[in-house]
C-alpha cells in the first residue's frame, strides 16, 4: 500500500488524520450508506473489478489488495474515518498515469464507498443483514438448457465470482460448455463428479473457455477451477437426464 504508507509513516497517524479530515471535507453531515457503498464497490466496472475486497466478494487484481492495504493499519488502530478520508482522496485524486479511473463515484457516493471500505478491509468473517444482501451477483435460478450437447455459461461481467445461471440440463453423451468470459479477472470452466475431472483454459477479458466431457445421466459440478473462485461462488449443477 504505497500510497498509503508514505503518507502515513513519516507524519504519524495524528498528524496524518488532521490532513487528510482537511483534504477530503469530513464534517460531510450525512451518514455514510455502507449498503449503497458496497453496491457501488460490486457495481459493473467499479472498484471490485480492480480490488481485492474480502467482505465484498471481489477478486480483482489489477489494482492492490485493499484488505492488505488498509486491513494492518485497521488491527493497529487506526481509526475508520481516516481510513475512509484515504480512500476517498483516492477515488477523487488518483495519482497521475494510473489505470484507475478517476471519478469513478462522487460527493456522498464516494463517501459511501470510503466508509465500506474502511468498515471491512481485512477484517474477518462476513458482511450481515442487510449488507449481506447488498451488491450480490444476479444469478439466474432458470437452467441454461444445452442445446446439441453445447451450452453457454458466461461469467458474470462484474468480477463477482459467480456464472450468470447456477443450474445447466444437458443430455447424456458428449456435453461442451462454453464460458465466454466478459469480466476483467480471469476464469474458465470446469466439470467434476462421478469420474469425471475436466478443466477448460483459463482466460482473461474477452476470451471463451471450453470445456468438454463424455457424460453418463446423473449430477455434476460446473465452476471455475482457478483457486478461490468455486468457494467464492463460482460453481453451479450440471444435471445430465
Ligand atoms: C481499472 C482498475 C481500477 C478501478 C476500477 C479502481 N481502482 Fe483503485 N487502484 C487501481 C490501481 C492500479 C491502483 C494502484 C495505485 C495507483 O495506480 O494509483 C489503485 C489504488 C487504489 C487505492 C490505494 C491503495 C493503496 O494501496 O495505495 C485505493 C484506496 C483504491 N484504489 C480504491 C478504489 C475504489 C474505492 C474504487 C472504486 C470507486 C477503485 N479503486 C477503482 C485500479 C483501479
Amino acid at each position: 500500500m504505497r500510497a498509503f504508507r508514505t503518507l502515513i509513516r513519516p507524519l504519524g497517524v495524528a498528524a496524518a488524520s488532521a490532513a487528510l479530515l482537511a483534504v477530503s471535507g469530513c464534517g460531510a453531515s450525512e451518514e455514510p450508506d455502507l449498503v449503497n457503498g458496497k453496491e457501488l464497490f460490486v457495481g459493473k466496472g467499479t472498484c471490485g473489478s480492480c480490488h481485492t475486497l474480502a467482505r465484498a466478494g471481489t477478486k480483482g487484481n489489477r489494482g492492490p489488495s485493499l484488505d492488505e492495504s488498509f486491513g494492518p493499519a485497521l488491527d493497529d488502530g487506526l481509526g475508520k474515518s481516516t481510513v475512509a478520508g484515504v480512500v476517498e482522496q483516492q477515488i477523487s485524486e488518483v495519482r497521475r498515469n494510473s489505470t484507475m479511473p478517476e471519478d469513478l463515484v462522487t460527493g456522498q457516493d464516494a463517501r459511501d464507498v470510503a466508509a465500506y471500505v474502511a468498515a471491512v478491509a481485512g477484517q474477518p468473517g462476513e458482511d450481515t443483514g442487510v449488507l449481506a444482501l447488498a451488491g450480490r451477483p444476479e444469478v439466474s435460478d432458470k437452467p441454461v438448457v444445452a442445446d446439441g450437447g453445447q451450452a453457454e455459461i458466461p461469467a458474470d461481467p462484474s468480477g463477482a465470482l459467480a456464472f450468470v445461471a447456477r443450474f445447466i440440463e444437458a443430455d447424456g453423451g458428449q456435453v461442451t460448455l462454453n464460458m465466454p468470459n466478459p469480466s476483467p479477472i480471469d476464469h474458465n470452466v470446469a466439470i467434476k463428479g462421478a469420474g469425471v475431472d475436466e478443466k477448460g483454459p483459463v482466460v482473461g477479458n474477452g476470451g471463451t473457455s471450453e470445456v468438454s466431457a463424455e457424460l453418463e445421466p446423473g449430477k455434476y459440478v460446473f465452476y471455475c477451477s482457478v483457486p478461490g473462485h468455486e468457494e467464492g461462488g463460482m460453481r453451479g449443477e450440471l444435471t445430465v437426464e
